[in-house]
């Protein structure tokens, strides 16, 4: 029988990753992103437009792109945004807010959907990131919102018996959101020093491409399983005792 998994932010990145990793290996992929996933043309990847920062837009979204699905293998929450990196002091309400609405409250009503349609899901896995656990300068909203995301897998993982839940960090990833960080021009490394290692890091294998973190995700995620449902897992430590 067919395999299938459901990716949000599929149209750059380590979603875009993923997809070009999942369709290899012969799954039906269902994405969601607002520019939609393109470049990539066979009848196993099934694609909606939607702006998850628009509550009101998610569950007709879902409705349109998974209403017909009668069951799902995996599910990978991965889409993101960063915000400003800026002093929390300097941070406005509303920033925070909009990271956390994509971030954080767009899953919430994600999981609550899926819960309510029985699609059989084995695994749910949750992009975080070391940063829900490590604070550093200048990243408070998105921080913030990684932190919450992780607390909402352990949250959900007692009311989803039947299915695997993880906060997954998957480690440096060379994307849209590094050329921001990596860009002197947006980001003051005086200011904000922790993106000094992410420059440093940057055409070096410590920050693979996205199709090459996908590769090793999809290679890890089964080994999720090996940690309680709700954990929060990096996934440069995973070869350490759960
Ligand atoms: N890159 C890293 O080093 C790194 C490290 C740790 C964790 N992560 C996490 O990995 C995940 C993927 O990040 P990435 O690096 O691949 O970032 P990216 O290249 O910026 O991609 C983000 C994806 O999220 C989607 N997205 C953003 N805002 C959205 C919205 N309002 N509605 C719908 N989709 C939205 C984007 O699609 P559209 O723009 O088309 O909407 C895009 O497909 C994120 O959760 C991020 O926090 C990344």
């Amino acid at each position: 029988m067919t395999q299938s998994v459901f990716i949000t932010g599929n149209s750059g990145g380590l979603g875009y990753g993923l997809t070009a990793e999942y369709l290899s290996r012969g799954y039906e992929v269902y994405g969601l992103s607002r520019r939609g996933c393109t470049g990539i043309d066979t009848k196993a990847l099934h694609d909606v437009r939607c702006d998850l920062s628009r509550a009101s837009a998610i569950v007709p979204a879902l409705e349109s792109l998974l209403g017909e699905v009668s069951r799902l293998n995996l599910v990978f929450l991965n889409a993101g945004v960063l915000g400003d990196i800026r002093d929390i002091t300097e941070t406005p309400l509303a920033d925070i807010l909009r990271v956390m609405d994509i971030n954080v409250w767009a899953n919430k009503i994600i999981l609550d959907w899926l819960h309510a349609r029985e699609l059989g899901i084995e695994q749910i896995v949750l992009i975080s990131s070391g940063a829900a656990v490590k604070s550093h300068k200048g990243w408070g909203a998105y921080s913030l919102s990684k932190a919450t995301l992780n607390m909402l897998s352990q949250l959900y993982a007692p009311e989803y018996p039947d299915t695997h839940l993880c906060a997954l960090a998957p480690g440096l990833v060379d994307t849209a959101m590094q050329d921001h960080l990596c860009n002197p021009d947006e980001v003051d490394v005086d200011r904000y020093p922790s993106v000094q290692k992410l420059r440093a890091a940057r055409g070096t294998d410590r920050m693979p491409t996205p199709q090459a973190a996908a590769q090793r995700l999809a290679q890890v995620i089964p080994k999720l399983k090996d940690h309680p449902s709700g954990s929060f897992v990096d996934v440069r430590t995973m070869n350490a005792a759960p």
